[in-house]
């Protein structure tokens, strides 16, 4: 019996492990962005806008941050599979954007990169 309750258990922890564990690698990744971008509690605007409730939200709509013509216009709304595009290529998906980053084309990297990020609401606190 005992066996049993801590094999059960072995089994919910080993399934939550690799969940947080996306998001923990996304959080290494996330350095890359670092030197521009703020997210969590209290993220601000830095030299591009805080990331808080990426999911679902306009391009371009943080309050009191200064975006291009070409990020306001771009009409896009971010989720999975347009952040994933937007970061392999930033400005092969939006020519004139003013986000200098190069890119990131390694496909595990930007999904965990998105387990970390849309992971926050926001208030930049981590979603039940
Ligand atoms: C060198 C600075 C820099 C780096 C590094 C950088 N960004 Fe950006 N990012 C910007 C700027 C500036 C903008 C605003 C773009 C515009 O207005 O054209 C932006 C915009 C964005 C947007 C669009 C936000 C919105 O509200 O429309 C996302 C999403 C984003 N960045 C994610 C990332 C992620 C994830 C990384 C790391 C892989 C990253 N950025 C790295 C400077 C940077």
């Amino acid at each position: 019996m005992r066996t049993l309750i801590v094999a059960a258990m072995l089994i919910g922890v080993s399934s939550g492990v690799a969940l947080a564990q996306d998001a923990a690698k996304g959080a290494s990744v996330f350095k890359k962005c670092m030197p521009c971008h703020n997210i969590g509690p209290g993220a601000t605007n830095k030299i591009g806008p805080e990331l808080n409730g990426l999911d679902g939200r306009h391009s371009g709509s943080v309050p009191g941050y200064a975006y291009s013509e070409a990020n306001k216009k771009s009409g896009i709304v971010w989720n999975k599979e347009m952040f994933e595009k937007y970061i392999n290529d930033p400005r092969g998906v939006v020519p004139g954007t003013k986000m200098t980053f190069a890119g990131d084309q390694n496909k595990h990297e930007v999904e965990d990169l998105w387990a970390y990020v849309s992971q926050f609401d926001a208030s930049g606190n981590v979603k039940k």
